[in-house]
């Protein structure tokens, strides 16, 4: 139990990915049930928090450049509470302690379900914990506040934790371990938790939500998962992230077919558009079979949503690969595409490759592939104009002047409506698109 006399505030800066943000809201919610409360403010908090994320070498800078700020606001109040938690806290462990003094807790990917007690033996008994144990199953059914995620319209959920595919890039496998699915009942619950306090929308979330494999025999797979979350009165729409291709099976593709409560819409990673360098990364397909799973999928609507992730300037990568990958993002017109320099992971296989790419090839390449991909993200969205399209309202829009929400397709529209829709699915008709949002006019 933490004593709530000596600690009143906390502050969590939350880096990287959703994965993190549902960390982050497990904390919140462990915090918050133990009478702590929520502050924008770290100058303000009495435990700080920095959820880092390690993926990359500029998310390390990002990470350690926000240590040192909230190092200066404890040396300014020793007595506050300094930790870190995610992807960095796991990879580096008590090393942490030693370099930075002012830190008391590290706190690894899957020990945040155990914060109370650290904190406790923290605040009472002058302890520094660092807790990274890579081989535990997290706890999901810690005590948390039951009002957490009330006024939320949209929340993430995790069904799995870790990954096993050894992408040779990837850090990942490394700082969240071996996959493990969450029992179905358990997520089925906490879906059912979110619900009851008001969510509307719920991203499944896990690295390779397609390999979700739970019961006796690992016999409940991903789309049964589905269908069961989409029994649960009150949820509108769901959402899941992330795909591998390798494993985007026929019953998952039918699955947008067979429920109604599932957007059309799926982030599916590709990564290079060179089969030599796919088979270089360990992704384990070609370019050909990752063009048959989005025809497949587009093949349901045309206007089904795929989004993708690249790396450029993987080892060895040529002009050649490069111009496959060009290939691939013409024939296929994405909605949208996350797209990355290819950065060293120290313990990476990749990292130990030959013929790396300079900073500056690296640089034009993702200019030459973000110009492309910005012609092929209009032309997906001016496919919208005149169409109708059925939005979950979740705020106003950045100039906070019209109201905002998102298309089935993950899309932003802004609009103008004369009453508060906010939290409401309306139909909404596209009237202009843009490359970051569509407009368009509420239809009554
Ligand atoms: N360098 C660049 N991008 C990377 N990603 C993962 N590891 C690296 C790396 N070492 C990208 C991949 C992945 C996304 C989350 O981050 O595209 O899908
Ligand atoms: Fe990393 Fe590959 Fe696992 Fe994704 S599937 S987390 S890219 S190793």
């Amino acid at each position: 139990m933490i004593n709530t006399k000596k600690m009143k505030y906390y502050y969590i800066a939350t880096m990287g990915c959703q994965m993190n943000e549902y960390d982050s809201d497990s904390i919140g919610s462990i915090l918050q049930g133990q009478g702590l409360l929520s502050t924008e403010s770290p100058d303000k908090a009495d435990l700080i928090i920095i959820n880092t994320c390690t993926v990359r070498e500029k998310a390390d800078q990002k990470a350690f450049s926000l240590l040192g700020r909230m190092i200066i606001i404890k040396k300014k109040r020793s007595n506050i509470v300094l930790g870190m938690m995610g992807c960095i806290a796991q990879q580096e462990g008590r090393a942490l302690l030693k370099k930075f003094p002012e830190l008391d807790l590290v706190i690894g990917t899957r020990e945040k379900g155990n914060i109370s007690s650290m904190l406790d033996r923290i605040v009472n008994n002058g302890e520094r914990i660092a807790a990274t144990d890579i081989s535990l199953t997290s706890i999901h059914n810690f005590k948390h506040s039951e009002v957490f995620f009330k006024g939320r319209i949209k929340s993430n959920l995790s069904i799995m934790e870790g990954c096993n595919n050894f992408c040779s890039y990837c850090i990942v496998p490394y700082v969240r371990g071996r996959e493990e699915s969450r029992p179905q009942e358990d997520i089925v619950k906490e879906a059912k938790m979110l619900v009851k306090q008001g969510v509307k929308e719920i991203t499944l979330l896990g690295q390779n939500v397609n390999s979700y494999s739970a019961g006796k025999g690992g016999k409940v797979k991903f789309p049964e998962l589905l269908k069961n979350i989409a029994e649960i009165e009150g949820l509108h729409r769901i959402r899941f992230t992330t795909s591998h291709p390798k494993d985007l099976s026929d019953d998952l593709i039918n699955a947008f077919i067979e429920i109604e409560k599932l957007c059309q819409h799926m982030h599916l990673p590709f990564q290079s558009g060179s089969d030599r360098i796919l088979k270089l990364m360990n992704r384990k397909y070609t370019s050909k079979e990752y063009m048959r799973l989005v025809s497949m999928l587009r093949d349901i609507n045309p206007g089904f949503s795929i989004t993708s992730d690249v790396i450029v300037g993987f080892p060895g990568e040529s002009e050649d690969d490069f111009k496959k990958t060009l290939d691939l993002i013409e024939k296929i017109e994405f909605d949208n595409l996350f797209s990355f320099k290819y950065s060293d992971r120290k313990g990476t296989k990749a990292a130990e490759m030959p013929d790396k790419l300079d900073e500056t090839e690296k640089a034009s390449r993702l200019k030459t592939l973000q110009d492309l991909q910005k012609e092929k993200t209009l032309l997906r969205n001016k496919r919208l104009e005149g169409k109708t399209e059925e939005v979950l309202v979740d705020g106003l829009s950045k100039l906070g002047t019209q109201y905002s929400g998102r298309t089935g397709t993950n899309k932003i529209i802004n609009f103008n409506s004369d009453t508060n829709v906010i939290g409401d699915i309306v139909k909404v008709k596209v009237n202009r698109a843009f490359i970051n949002s569509l407009n368009g006019e509420l239809l009554i």
